[in-house]
Parts: C-alpha cells; sequence; structure tokens
C-alpha cells in the first residue's frame, strides 16, 4: 500500500464537479506532481488530503489509516499555500512556531526544532522580522519551515514557485528538491508548468477538467503519452487528426505518413518539434516532404523552424550548431523529414 491513497474521490462545489474518479497512491518518500491548467481541480485535491475539504465520495488514507473524515489538525500533512497564507501580525519566528504551540510543546522543544528548521531554509537571523518585511522568496521559505515544523509525515505545494521571478524560481526550485531528499518527505507538488514537473519529479500526475489523465516517470508521460491533451500539455507536440490505415497514416491535404510496425489505430498523430530534420537538398527516404519555411525563432542554443507543408504547419527544433544551420529565410524552399520511431499515434 502506498504512503498516501485516493480511491474514488469526488469533490462537488453546487452540483458543479471540482474533480471525480481519482485514484492514486503516492509512494514514501515520492517527490509526486500535479500538473495541469488552472481550473482542473488541483488545489481541491490538496484540501481533500489536508482535510480543509470533505470529499463527496471516496476515501483517502495515510498509510494504513483512513484519514477521509479526520480533522486537519490530526492527520500529520503540512500544507504551503499559494499565497503562503502566512499571518501578517506575527514576527517570522511566531509564524514558523505557530503549530507547535497549537501542539502544546514544551517551550525549549519549541526553540530547538524552530531553530532548526529556519537554518535549514535559510532564515537564521530573520527571528524577529515582520511578514511586510520579507521579500517574496523569504516569505516562500517561512512558508516552508512553518509547514515542516510539525514533522508532517506528507508535505503538500500549492504551486510554490508561481509568485517568483525567474531567477529565483530557478534558485528555489533546486532547493526544495534538495530539502525534500534530505528529509525523505513524502511530497506532493502542484504546478501548471511543465518544466518545474518534468525536473522535478520522481511521477508527474496528469489533470484536465477535474480528471487524472495519466500517471508515470517523466520520461514515461514525455514518451508515451496516453492522449493528445498529455502529449500537448507535457513538452511542444505537432498534433494532426489523421485516417489510419495499412501502416500509413493520411493527414489532410494528402499528407501520408508511414508508421513504424507493428501496425496501431489512433485518431491522432503526435510528432516532437526535436524529431523533425530540415534540409535545404532532398534527401530521399520516406516521410521526406517539401515544404516552405514560414518563420525561424532564434532562441540562443536552439533554433525553432516553422514550415508549411501542403497547407499544414509544423514545428521543428534544432541545436543552434553550425551543423544544423540552415541559412534560410521566410519563402525559402526546404525538405522537412519526419523518422517513423518519431511518430506517436494517439486515440483521443
Ligand atoms: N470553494 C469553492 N467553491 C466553489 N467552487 C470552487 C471552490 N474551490 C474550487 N472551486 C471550483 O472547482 C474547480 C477546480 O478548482 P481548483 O481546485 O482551485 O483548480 P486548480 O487548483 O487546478 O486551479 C474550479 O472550477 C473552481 O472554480
Ligand atoms: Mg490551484
Amino acid at each position: 500500500m502506498g504512503a498516501l491513497v485516493l480511491t474514488g474521490v469526488e469533490k462537488k462545489f453546487d452540483g458543479a464537479v471540482a474533480c471525480s474518479g481519482i485514484d492514486l497512491a503516492i509512494d514514501e518518500g515520492e517527490f509526486f506532481t500535479f500538473l495541469g491548467p488552472s481550473g482542473c481541480g488541483k488545489t481541491t485535491i490538496l484540501r481533500l488530503i489536508a482535510g480543509f475539504l470533505t470529499p463527496g465520495k471516496g476515501s483517502i488514507y495515510l498509510g494504513e489509516r483512513e484519514i477521509t473524515h479526520l480533522e486537519a489538525e490530526k492527520r500529520g500533512v503540512g500544507m504551503v499555500f499559494q499565497n503562503y497564507a502566512l499571518f501578517p501580525f506575527l514576527t517570522v519566528y511566531e509564524n514558523i512556531a505557530y503549530g507547535l504551540k497549537l501542539q502544546k510543546r514544551p517551550g525549549r522543544e519549541v526553540r530547538s526544532t524552530v531553530g532548526r528548521y529556519m537554518e535549514m531554509v535559510g532564515l537564521s537571523g530573520f527571528e524577529k522580522r515582520g511578514i511586510s518585511e520579507l521579500s517574496g522568496g523569504e516569505q516562500q521559505r517561512v512558508a516552508l519551515a512553518r509547514s515542516l515544523v510539525t514533522e508532517p509525515r506528507v508535505l503538500l505545494l500549492d504551486e510554490p514557485l508561481s509568485n517568483l521571478d525567474a531567477r529565483l524560481r530557478d534558485k528555489m526550485r533546486l532547493e526544495i528538491k534538495s530539502l525534500q531528499k534530505t528529509l525523505g518527505i513524502t511530497t506532493i507538488f502542484v504546478t501548471h508548468d511543465q518544466t518545474e514537473a518534468l525536473t522535478l519529479s520522481d511521477r508527474i500526475a496528469v489533470f484536465d477538467k477535474g480528471r487524472c489523465e495519466q500517471v508515470g516517470t517523466p520520461q514515461e508521460l514525455y514518451s508515451h503519452p496516453a492522449n493528445a491533451f498529455v502529449a500537448g500539455f507535457l513538452g511542444d507536440t505537432n498534433l494532426f487528426e489523421a485516417a489510419v490505415e495499412h501502416g500509413m497514416a493520411h493527414l489532410s491535404s494528402g499528407i501520408a505518413l508511414r508508421l513504424p510496425p507493428p501496425c496501431k489505430r489512433g485518431r491522432f498523430v503526435s510528432v516532437r518539434p526535436q524529431d523533425i530534420s530540415l534540409a535545404m537538398t532532398d534527401p530521399g527516404g520516406p516521410n521526406t516532404f517539401k515544404g516552405t519555411l514560414e518563420e525561424t525563432q532564434m532562441n540562443g542554443a536552439w533554433v525553432e523552424h516553422v514550415v508549411a507543408v501542403k497547407g499544414l504547419i509544423f514545428r521543428a527544433i534544432s541545436l543552434n550548431t553550425m551543423e544544423h544551420r540552415l541559412g534560410l529565410n521566410p519563402g525559402d524552399d526546404l525538405f522537412l523529414s519526419i523518422p517513423e520511431r518519431g511518430i506517436t499515434l494517439l486515440d483521443r
């Protein structure tokens, strides 16, 4: 049995479904990410796990124990809210000590534990500061320490990086991962950012409209998306409707792609931009098409080319190396090749 298990969990607000049919088993010490667009039910599921909401259907287990209806304080679950929800009238020290004081722990223990976690998140010396005197990153650290100080069995982080600027976000991302590893704490990290999900997670659950679409390691989800939504949400992809027969996928406007054996079925073809190669002269071989360069976007280390083939638009990404530099202008003709192994068929 997993460290944290949800079975058939559903929550409605005034009859509107926020999440339903949620079955998840999260392992001890796992860094598990909920990934999905805004409004897909991520926060609702966190609140159900933390005990701030009760599901209409289904059960939640922490280890062997069912906690579906247990009060939040008794669950051993720590949560960092998206807006941090710090107490503005308390100091940094008082904010972090709050949970331990609620538990009526002896003063000496409170002082030493708070001191330990303040040091761990890099806040030593900030004890007497007010919350309004802190930067966004520092507030984030207070929220983290406050949720960890009671040594919960599960840590829930609701989009903890979304309020930080890009540079700080990268820094905190590494710090959160390293803290999680050091403590070995089972963690659920919520985000709508695919890069955060791919870089941090042991496993990811992808959500859409209150449903869990797929669970897997970053590599599994990226290489074998269950459907078009997952393929598009985790990394860029070229997605086309297709009619598949006799090992060929027929796209609109007469493009026919030879598919890798064994023969599969599917309604959509997905091709990752980095699997498409471009050339100025016809390299021959299957799945090569003449097209026109529409646009080039230089992103430093890599380049994106937008290519039109018989009215369909393909996006191709390549490293910006001497070898790959094409030296073409919009309107120029070129040849686009798609290796069979780069084609994924999806049902929906
Ligand atoms: N307290 C609430 N009352 C009514 N509707 C809510 C409440 N909380 C969330 N919802 C609705 O439930 C859906 C899921 O919301 P939420 O879990 O916050 O999504 P996410 O965190 O993925 O952005 C949304 O449609 C949202 O409007
Ligand atoms: Mg949310």
